[in-house]
């Protein structure tokens, strides 16, 4: 379990990100940090695009920065967000993060301080698996 600290850090981590998302067209900016096993943080930002299905979001964002590092495990993701209430990530992030954090824990944060998590598992319930291959 990472301590507060550790959590403290990936928050900060997660509003610097937030700073650099390109959202031009939602003004809806995100950031996110992922924790692994080690300690080690990685973050991502949405990256919108005039064509709007070819936009990123944060989360994916983060999680493709971390798989070029090497980096396939995750113990918690923090989402920071603008709005006055705690976002969940969308369906496909919670796809992507079923792949490579099946048991990470979603925390979510907003600028005036209110706070959400859930396990992924309760967000996401009957992912498609790697083993749904070969079933
Ligand atoms: N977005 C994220 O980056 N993460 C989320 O969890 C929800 C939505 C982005 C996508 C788009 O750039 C903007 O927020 C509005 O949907």
């Amino acid at each position: 379990m990472a301590d507060a600290t550790a959590l403290a850090a990936l928050r900060a981590a997660a509003f610097a990100a937030l700073e650099n998302a390109y959202a031009p067209y939602s003004k809806f900016r995100v950031g996110a940090a992922l924790l692994t096993p080690d300690g080690e943080i990685v973050t991502g930002c949405n990256v919108e695009n005039a064509a709007y299905p070819a936009g990123t979001c944060a989360e994916r964002v983060a999680m493709g920065s971390a798989v070029v590092r090497g980096l396939r495990h995750f113990t918690h993701i923090v989402v920071a967000t603008e709005a006055a209430t705690p976002s969940s990530p969308c369906g496909i992030c919670r796809q992507v993060l079923a792949e490579l954090a099946p048991d990470c824990l979603v925390i979510s944060v907003t600028r005036g301080g209110v706070e959400a998590q859930w396990r992924l598992a309760d967000l996401l319930p009957y992912p498609f698996t790697p083993s749904s291959l070969h079933s």
